[in-house]
């Protein structure tokens, strides 16, 4: 693990901490997503080099307490805390461990706990990390991978069904916590003073077969004049998308192709491909009856399935025709047609990309979609940003389904449009209007209004 690598100059040697987890490698998975998000934070909002340093320490070992050696109360937060303490490891290191996420003011604590916190003086010059370790901490999921706030909510809301105590406690923490993030992001450069936006296309900026609608153009183009940054990141081709990026008067780059290449100034980047998998995915999906279509840099190749039905769907969804005929090039990304109502299938096939390696996440109730790894939204939306020397975490996705989930993961706070589906609605951390009524333009007017972050609260 990558995180675990880093050399400590004092305290506690990290190299240590992989063996103390051989048996809970999720747990460990959790500790380094948030060792990473802190990265981003310090990064993002311009800590200096040293408190990055204890940050991202912090929220490396915010867990440690949970090692099965080291328990001394049965309250990791303590447990941790005093392990480190004894390692010799930075105060505010060990102030970070010990009350994130609001450890020692829980109520039904052990009598010895509340007292070994009792004994504690608080360590106001740490208050900043003690929170920003919580922040990192909630954009971890229980088992490793980034979420957003409301996904991390979501998750303990699932695991823990017969407490609905807990669950009530964790929805009034994730609001807090959101909003300690927003305060962190509040000082942003007067050059940069609006989040960077990506935004879905098909079924939040534009109902398939409808046009781009005056209100979502002119509100996303008083955001850009505003001094905000708005990229498109949707599933298509990019050279569908060409003609509504003109059409915006964008100068970003856009992400297409569910995030295996990119479009700039008219120029198609790949960044992942699927590889040798193709050929026997596609293989494997024929056989099974199905119609699917490789997309390439060049365009979009239909297998021999394709009705012809299926090419004005295409020009409803103002996806560029696909071709009969065999393209060269790295292959992108295959959809397969296919109904999401039938679960049997979906499972079936989900099981398939994991066999030949790759993902799969549904776009559309009629397209699923077999992606390389590592080609989704929210990596092609970090790698937009780095080429900007714009900083991750002042960013807002937009979205409505599955394929948006890696984008809400990776940007500072996510909003599903009105229509999306439940599951992406309870992962985002508001639901703006619907599409058909220019929920998009609606929410870019409320963010460029209340001057980015500044206006952006938690809903209670
Ligand atoms: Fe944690």
């Amino acid at each position: 693990m990558s995180c675990v690598s880093c050399r400590p100059e004092s305290g506690f040697d990290i190299r240590a901490l992989e063996p103390l987890f051989v048996d809970h490698l999720p747990r460990l998975a959790h500790m380094c997503d948030s060792a990473s998000f802190a990265g981003d934070l310090a990064r993002s909002f311009f800590l200096t080099e040293e408190r990055e340093k204890l940050l991202t320490r912090a929220a490396l070992l915010h867990d440690i307490g949970y090692a099965p050696t080291l328990r001394r109360f049965g309250y990791h937060p303590l447990d941790g805390a005093l392990f480190l303490e004894e390692q010799g490891e930075h105060p505010w290191v060990v102030e970070g461990v010990l009350r994130h996420s609001w450890a020692g003011r829980k109520a039904g604590l052990d009598p010895d706990v509340s007292a070994s916190y009792a004994r504690r003086p608080l360590l106001p010059e740490a208050d900043w990390l003690v929170r920003a370790v919580t922040v990192a901490d909630w954009r971890a999921a229980g088992v490793g991978g980034r979420v957003s706030f409301a996904r991390r909510f979501q998750d303990i809301a699932t695991r823990n069904p017969h407490n609905p105590d807990k669950v009530r406690r964790a929805g009034i923490m994730v609001n807090e916590v959101r909003d300690w993030f927003f305060d962190l992001a509040r000082d942003m450069p007067a050059d940069r003073p609006l989040p960077w936006v990506f935004c879905d296309v098909d079924n939040t900026l534009i109902r398939p077969g409808d046009r781009l609608s005056a209100p979502n153009k002119a509100a996303i183009r008083a955001y850009v004049d505003a001094g905000g940054a708005f990229s498109l990141a949707t599933g298509k081709h990019p050279l569908s998308i060409a003609p509504l990026a003109r059409e915006l008067g964008l100068s970003t780059i856009q992400v297409a192709g569910n995030g295996s290449c990119l479009l700039e100034n008219g120029e198609i980047k790949v960044l992942a491909e699927l590889g040798e998998a193709a050929e026997a995915l596609a293989l494997a999906l024929e056989s099974r009856g199905l119609p699917i279509a490789v997309y390439r840099p060049e365009g979009i190749e239909t297998g021999a399935r394709w009705p012809q039905s299926l090419d004005e769907i295409f020009e409803h969804y103002g996806e560029i025709r696909p071709t009969r005929v065999r393209q060269s090039g790295a292959a992108l990304k295959i959809l397969c047609i296919v109904d999401g109502d039938d679960l049997r299938r979906e499972e079936e096939l989900r099981l398939l990309a994991a066999e030949h390696g790759v993902d799969c996440c549904r776009s559309d109730r009629h397209f699923l979609e077999f992606l390389p790894k590592g080609g989704n939204k929210g990596q092609a939306a970090r790698v937009v940003m780095a080429q900007a020397g714009w900083p991750v975490l002042h960013s807002l996705a937009i979205g409505d389904t599955e394929n948006d989930e890696p984008l809400f993961a990776l940007c500072g706070a996510c909003a599903a449009i009105g229509n999306a589906s439940e599951w992406a609605r309870q992962g985002t951390d508001w639901t703006v209007g619907p599409c058909t009524q220019d929920g998009v333009g609606g929410f870019l007017d409320q963010v460029r209004e209340g001057r980015g972050w500044e206006g952006l609260r938690s809903e209670r």
